[in-house]
C-alpha cells in the first residue's frame, strides 16, 4: 500500500513538473518564435504612392526638383532609397513628373535653365524640357511617373515607367 502511494506521488510530481515546464516553455517560446518569424511573414510595405505636396507650389513651365527617401522593408532587411524627380507643370492641372536618373548609366541629371536642358554630368547627356534625349549617349528619354491630383495635392506612383519617345 505504501509503495503504491509512493509511486502515485512520484508520478504526480513528474506529471506536475512536466506540466509546469511545458507551460513555461510555451509562455516564453511562442512569443519568441512569433517575434523571430513575423518579419519574414509580413508583406513588403507598400510605399508606392508619394505625395509631392500642393500642385500650386510648382511654377508653370519650370522643372522643379523634389527629393524624398523611401525605406524598402523586406523581412529583416531595410534599405533606404533616395529619389529625385522633376515636376513640370505645364498649365493648370497638366503636369508631368520625370525621374532625375540618366538613362545612360544612371547619373543624376540637373536642370539648366540657360540651355533649357536636363544635363547628365557624367558623359554630357542632354534631355529637353520634356525629358526627351537630344544629345550624348543616353539611349532613351528620362523615365516618367504616373501622376494623380487629389485635393489639390500631386501624387506619383512608384516605380517610374520607361518611355520610348
Ligand atoms: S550617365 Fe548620363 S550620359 Fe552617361
Amino acid at each position: 500500500m505504501t509503495d503504491k502511494h509512493d509511486l502515485n506521488r512520484r508520478d504526480f510530481i513528474k506529471a506536475a513538473t512536466a506540466f509546469v515546464g511545458g507551460l513555461i516553455s510555451m509562455t516564453i517560446g511562442i512569443p519568441a518564435i512569433a517575434y523571430l518569424l513575423s518579419p519574414s511573414l509580413r508583406k513588403t510595405e507598400d510605399e508606392s504612392v508619394v505625395n509631392l505636396g500642393p500642385l500650386e507650389k510648382y511654377p508653370i513651365g519650370i522643372p522643379t526638383l523634389f527629393e524624398f527617401t523611401r525605406t524598402k522593408v523586406n523581412g529583416w532587411e531595410r534599405t533606404g532609397i533616395s529619389y529625385g524627380v522633376f515636376v513640370l507643370r505645364q498649365s493648370g492641372k497638366d503636369v508631368r513628373v520625370f525621374s532625375d536618373i540618366c538613362t545612360h548609366l544612371a547619373c543624376r541629371v540637373t536642370w539648366h535653365s540657360d540651355q533649357q536642358h536636363y544635363i547628365s554630368p557624367c558623359h554630357d547627356g542632354h534631355f529637353d524640357i520634356m525629358g526627351n534625349n537630344v544629345s550624348g549617349p543616353p539611349p532613351r528619354p528620362l523615365d516618367e511617373f504616373v501622376t494623380k491630383i487629389e485635393d489639390g495635392n500631386l501624387y506619383i506612383q512608384l516605380p517610374a515607367f520607361k518611355r520610348t519617345s
